[in-house]
């Protein structure tokens, strides 16, 4: 049964349809307001190498990177094996039963591999029997994670982008101020500590601005978000 509704909403998942695209706006457009790109600790601006803090869900529009895990962090949460339990203990899971939803993002981490696809994309479980295969009939929280591992800036930061959706009858569509609401949900459960399979983890927060320009210009969907960016540093307690 579930598989069959999960079908049905992979069938009917949205191309993600760019909103009222007008010629001056441009995802790689430089705007003004933000800060010019600067020595980081722990991850590495992807300006500064020409990446951007908006993903390419489409040519022209994407989603914000809005949450940073350093590279200061917990060194096994850094791995792709250690990723996971981590995102587990905060309640997130991979893809119901490895059905993927939407198309897969690109981002340009500005770490030499230029546009490169998600390599994670984890959905919030409510409700630990039904797991994410819950979430994906209700809709909720998610994100997509992208590892800063190239070679010019190979720092295991991992760059999310993180979102609330609509129920999947709505087709996985972002909810009005779904950026900063999904954002803001999951530094919540990080900075209030975490476990998982005996492991605990708790977060450091550091908001940022000027990384990314507020306002709905190149977002998909034109939702506006408030251009922060929250640096998560996730140590093991
Ligand atoms: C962490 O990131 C910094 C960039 O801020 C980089 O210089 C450093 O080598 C990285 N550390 C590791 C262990 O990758
Ligand atoms: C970069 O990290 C991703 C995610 O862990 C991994 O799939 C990929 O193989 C890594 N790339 C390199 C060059 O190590
Ligand atoms: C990045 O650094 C890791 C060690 O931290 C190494 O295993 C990996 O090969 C490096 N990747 C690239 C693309 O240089």
């Amino acid at each position: 049964m579930l598989l069959a509704v999960s079908l049905l909403a992979l069938v009917s998942v949205t191309l993600a349809v760019p909103v009222a695209p007008g010629e001056d706006q441009q995802v790689t457009m430089l705007p003004t307001s933000l800060a010019a790109p600067k020595v980081e600790v722990g991850w590495t601006d992807p300006r500064i190498l020409g990446g951007q803090f908006i993903d390419f869900t489409t040519p022209r529009y994407g989603e914000p990177l809005n949450v940073i895990i350093s590279n200061l962090s917990d060194p096994f949460i850094l791995t792709e094996e250690g990723f996971p339990q981590y995102y587990k203990s905060i309640g997130f899971s991979e893809e119901c039963l490895g059905l993927h939803y939407g198309h897969v993002h690109k981002a340009d981490l500005g770490d030499g591999d230029g546009r490169k696809s998600e390599h994670i994309l984890a959905r919030q479980h409510y409700f630990p029997r039904w797991g994410t295969c819950w979430e994906s009939l209700v809709g909720g929280n998610h994100f997509r994670a992208w590892k800063q591992n190239g070679t010019d800036a190979n720092t295991s930061a991992w760059f999310l982008g993180v979102s609330k959706e609509k129920d999947s009858t709505k087709n996985h569509m972002i909810v009005p101020n779904g950026y900063n609401i999904g954002r803001d949900l999951l530094v919540e459960s990080a900075i209030a500590g975490s476990r998982w399979n005996g492991m605990s983890w708790i977060a450091d927060l550091e908001w940022r601005e000027g990384l990314l320009e507020p306002g709905y210009k190149g977002i998909n969907h034109a939702i506006a978000q408030d251009g922060r960016v929250a640096i998560l540093t996730v140590h093991r307690v």
